[in-house]
Parts: C-alpha cells; sequence; structure tokens
C-alpha cells in the first residue's frame, strides 16, 4: 500500500529524508538504495539521504549472506541511505547502533513495547527476534551507507516476535505509523551524533546502555568459522563489542561474525 501523504510531508518537512520511495514489489530496498547512493555523484553534493519501502521482497537480504523474508504486507521492509558527518570510517558500526536505538524508540512510542537491543543488529521481545538491520557501506570517502531493517509488525517467522503480539492486546500496528516514528527517531539522533565532538560518543553510550548482550554470557562465532564462548564486557567507542575468553580472561573487540546469548546450560 502507498505511503500515507501524510508521512511524506512530515518527513519532506522535518527531516533530512526528504526522498521517499515506496515499491509494492521489489527484490530488495537495500538494492535499490544502494543503486540511489552510488547514482549520485559527488557533482551533485553527495547523496540524497533516501528512505526507500516495499511492501514486499523478493529476495530481502539479511547479515552474513542470509535471506530476509516476509510475506507481503506483514513487515517493515525499509532501507535509508546514510551520509553521516564527523563519523570516521572506524567508527561505522555507531550507524547500525543509530538504526538500533531508532526503531527501539519508535516501537516505544507506537506500542508502549520497549524491544532490546542484541549486539549487533538485532531487535529482540524477550529471547525473540523482531527486527534485524543490515548495514552496507557504499563508499569511504564520502562515507555513505545504506542500512535497512525488516521488522516483523504482523506476523513473525516461528520462534520470532511480532510487534502486534508483543504489544497491548488487540492493537491495531500500522506501517507508516512505525515508518514516520523510526525516520523522526534516526534524524534526530544523527542531527544529535552530528552536532559536535562528543556527539558519536553520546550515541554509543546510549546503545551500550541499551543493548541487553552486555553482561551476557555468549557464543561468538567468527567469520572463517570458529567458535568460542566467553563473556560480553561492554561496547567499545567503535561500536564493536569487547568480549572475554577463559582461560585468563583475555578481551578481544569483535566487529564481525554472529553472537548468541547464552542460557545458562543452553546452546543458544
Ligand atoms: C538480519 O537480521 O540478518 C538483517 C535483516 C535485514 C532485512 C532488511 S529488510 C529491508 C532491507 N532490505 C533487505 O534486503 N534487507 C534489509
Amino acid at each position: 500500500m502507498d505511503i500515507d501523504e501524510r508521512v511524506r510531508a512530515r518527513l519532506a518537512a522535518g527531516t533530512r529524508f526528504r526522498d521517499l520511495r515506496w515499491l509494492a514489489e521489489v527484490d530488495s530496498t537495500n538494492r535499490v538504495a544502494r543503486d540511489l547512493a552510488a547514482g549520485a555523484g559527488p557533482a551533485g553534493g553527495g547523496p540524497a539521504e533516501a528512505v526507500v519501502v516495499a511492501d514486499h521482497q523478493s529476495a530481502g537480504r539479511g547479515r552474513l549472506g542470509r535471506s530476509w523474508e516476509a510475506p507481503p504486507g506483514t513487515a517493515l521492509l525499509v532501507s535509508v541511505v546514510l551520509a553521516p558527518r564527523r563519523l570516521r570510517l572506524e567508527r561505522v558500526h555507531l550507524l547500525t547502533a543509530a538504526v538500533g536505538l531508532a526503531a527501539v524508540d519508535a516501537c516505544a512510542e507506537v506500542t508502549g513495547v520497549t524491544p532490546d537491543l542484541k549486539w549487533p543488529n538485532d531487535l529482540l521481545v524477550g529471547d525473540r527476534k523482531l527486527a534485524g538491520i543490515l548495514a552496507e557501506l557504499v563508499t569511504t570517502d564520502p562515507l555513505v551507507v545504506v542500512a535497512g531493517i525488516g521488522l516483523n509488525l504482523t506476523a513473525a517467522p516461528p520462534g520470532a516476535a511480532a510487534l502486534a503480539d508483543a504489544g497491548a492486546k488487540g492493537q491495531a500496528i500500522d506501517r507508516d505509523t512505525v515508518l514516520l516514528a523510526l525516520v523522526e527517531h534516526l534524524d534526530r539522533r544523527l542531527a544529535d551524533a552530528e552536532a559536535d565532538v562528543d556527539g558519536w560518543d553520546r550515541l554509543a553510550a546510549r546503545y551500550r546502555q541499551r543493548c541487553a548482550t552486555i553482561g551476557r554470557e555468549v557464543r561468538v562465532e567468527a567469520l572463517d568459522g570458529a567458535v568460542r564462548t566467553g563473556r560480553a564486557e561492554r561496547i567499545d567507542r567503535a561500536g564493536r563489542i569487547v568480549v572475554s575468553f577463559p582461560p585468563g580472561g583475555r578481551e578481544e573487540a569483535i566487529d564481525a561474525g554472529d553472537v548468541f546469548h547464552l542460557r545458562v546450560g543452553s546452546a543458544r
């Protein structure tokens, strides 16, 4: 269903995200957003910070080469083109954190449910996944990133959560209301992070407060397949998770791979 005109008007008038595209059907909103970002060369003053929304994706992309699937009209499927100011490449993970925080705030505002953040890219309700974020680097100079989020609204795969079930019973969940709240919160988070030299540190601190992974026993699966268990100690200034590993508790900052929360006596 096309985007409510009031959402378009609010985003165009009050945020950096003036270019809002809606597609009934697409392969992947991240793919479209990447093409938009790559097409707008520096001659045009840098890429427009666009928003791409779809009712359905035929080849939605997840992290680490996985797919992301949702029945038509059941999820918020959105990608944003981000051209952050004052952010160095080594801190690029903070953009995933910004999108995660904005999504948490949007869910809380619309439904009263405040999901947790699981490092690096998930929103959880309890231990069930509500949303996932996929950030992809487009260019390094200027720094341009596409971040896409898939947020289950009215249906979820087995074992995952949908916002409609997490909120007040019978509460109607309107995609465009969640979309508007998410993009407005993201715009504010980015503006605050860019406002002064401490801005991105403030964002990292806020993420640290909200991240349910900190203090947990975790299983870390590296990109090369190596699996280790340890304790998630903190999030560093770059948005990486610092894990201490036995024996001896040697700490390591992890910036890629998968991290699973462990329950005592459980593999996951
Ligand atoms: C993950 O948990 O692995 C990340 C999933 C990200 C899915 C979203 S849906 C909108 C955007 N377009 C895509 O192709 N992927 C992201």
